[in-house]
C-alpha cells in the first residue's frame, strides 16, 4: 500500500505532536505546520525530532499565500487542521487576533484544500463551546459532583449551536465553513466538536487545559485557584483515544463527510475539579494548598458529551480511563519538571 501523507497545522502543538508522532508510527508521512506561538513547542518539536522524521513549515494559516504554497506542495490524503488560538479569555482581550487565527486561518485552510487537494480528509479541531451555556439543560449535584437531571447521555450534536465569547464565534464559524465545504464542494470535511482533552505534551495554563495546569501548578507548588465549590464536571479524552478518532475518520471519509461529532470521553470519563486535586494529593503525597474565588460569570457546573453518534459512525470508543490518564500525565510533568519551571 503507498504511503500516505498528512498535514497537521498546529502540530507543535499539545494534540498535534501527539498526531504526528502516531501517524509516524502508522508509516505516514506527515508534515506539520505550525508558528510557534505557543509556549513549549518547541520542546514539543525536539521531541518529535527525537523519536521520528518529518517535514516542518513554520507558517502562520492567517498567511493565505503561504498556505497555498504549502497545500499546493504535495498530495495529501489528509489534513486535520488544530492550529488555533485555544483561549477564551485571550479571545476577549485581543478578538481580532482570534479571529484571524481561527475563522480566517481556517478558511484559508479549506479554501486550499477545494482549490489543490480536494479529495483530502479534513478534520477541524472544533469545540463544545459551539453549543454556548446549554440553558436548557437541568444540571443538579449528584454525590460529590454535578451532573445532568435531563441528559443522561450528555449533550449531543442535536443541541442548537449558541456561540458565545470570540472564541465560540471564531470557532463556531469555522466549524460551520468546514460543514458547508463538505456541502458545497464535496471536500470530506468534519467538526470535531472536542470536549477537554488531556495527556502528556500538554503545556496547560490557567486559562487552558485545566488538567495539565493543575497537575504542572501542584508539582511546581504554584497557587491553585478554585473557583466555584470544586465540583464541576467535565468528560476528559485522553489525547491518545482522541488520536485514534482522527485515524478512523480519515479511514472513513464517506461516513464523516459534512458531519459534527461531538469528542469527548462521554459520561463514562468524568472528573470534576476536586476528583483531580484528590488524584494529585494520592499520587503525589501531600496535600494541595488551595485558593477558593467566587464563580466566573459563565462557568458551567458541567459539560459532558454525548459521544454516541461517534461511536455508532466510526466504531470508537475512549479506551483509556481517567485515573490511568491522569497518573500518565503526573509521571510526564515529574519526569519533565525542568521545562516546567521555564514553560509556565
Ligand atoms: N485541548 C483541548 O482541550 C481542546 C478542546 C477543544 C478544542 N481544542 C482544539 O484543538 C486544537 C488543538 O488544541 P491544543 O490543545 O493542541 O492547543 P495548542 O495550543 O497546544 O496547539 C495549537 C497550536 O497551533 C499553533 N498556532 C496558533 N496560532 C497559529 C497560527 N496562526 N498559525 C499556525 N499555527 C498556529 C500553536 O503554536 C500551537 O502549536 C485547537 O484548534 C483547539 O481549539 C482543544
Amino acid at each position: 500500500m503507498a504511503t500516505k501523507t498528512v498535514l497537521i497545522t498546529g502540530g507543535a502543538g499539545f494534540v498535534g505532536c501527539n498526531a504526528a508522532r502516531y501517524f509516524r508510527s502508522h508509516n505516514w508521512n506527515v508534515t506539520v505546520l505550525d508558528n510557534l506561538s505557543r509556549t513549549g513547542t518547541e520542546n514539543n518539536l525536539e521531541w518529535l525530532r527525537d523519536a521520528t522524521s518529518f517535514d516542518f513549515e513554520r507558517a502562520d494559516v492567517c498567511d493565505r499565500a503561504t498556505v497555498d504554497r504549502i497545500i499546493s506542495a504535495k498530495h495529501y490524503d489528509a489534513v486535520i487542521h488544530l492550529a488555533a488560538q485555544v483561549a477564551v479569555t485571550t479571545s476577549v482581550t485581543d478578538p481580532r487576533a482570534d479571529f484571524m487565527a481561527n475563522a480566517l486561518g481556517t478558511f484559508n485552510v479549506l479554501d486550499a484544500v477545494r482549490r489543490f487537494s480536494p479529495e483530502a480528509v479534513v478534520i477541524f479541531a472544533s469545540t463544545n463551546k459551539v453549543y454556548g451555556k446549554i440553558a436548557s439543560a437541568v444540571t443538579e449535584l449528584q454525590g460529590e459532583r454535578y451532573g445532568y437531571a435531563d441528559r443522561p447521555y450528555g449533550i449531543a450534536e442535536s443541541e442548537p449551536l449558541d456561540f458565545l465569547s470570540p472564541y465560540g464565534c471564531s470557532k463556531g464559524a469555522a466549524d460551520q465553513y468546514t460543514l458547508d465545504f463538505a456541502r458545497i464542494y464535496g471536500i470530506p470535511a468534519t467538526s470535531f466538536r472536542q470536549s477537554c482533552i488531556y495527556g502528556t505534551r500538554q503545556f496547560g495554563v490557567e486559562d487552558q487545559g485545566w488538567v495539565a495546569w493543575f497537575t504542572i501548578a501542584a508539582r511546581l507548588e504554584r497557587d491553585i485557584t478554585i473557583y466555584g465549590d470544586g465540583r464541576q464536571v467535565r468528560d476528559v479524552l485522553h489525547v491518545d483515544d482522541l488520536v485514534r478518532a482522527y485515524e478512523a475518520a480519515i479511514q472513513s471519509p464517506d461516513r464523516i463527510a459534512g458531519q459534527a461529532f461531538n469528542v469527548g470521553g462521554g459520561p463514562k470519563h468524568v472528573l470534576s475539579l476536586l476528583d483531580l486535586i484528590a488524584m494529585l494529593e494520592k499520587r503525589l503525597g501531600k496535600k494541595i494548598p488551595l485558593k477558593w474565588e467566587d464563580w466566573r460569570p459563565g462557568d458551567q457546573r458541567a459539560y459532558v458529551s454525548d459521544i454516541r453518534k461517534l461511536e455508532t459512525e466510526l466504531g470508537w470508543k475512549p479506551e483509556i480511563d481517567v485515573e490511568t490518564g491522569v497518573v500518565g500525565l503526573i509521571d510526564w510533568v515529574d519526569e519533565e519538571r525542568e521545562l516546567f519551571v521555564e514553560a509556565v
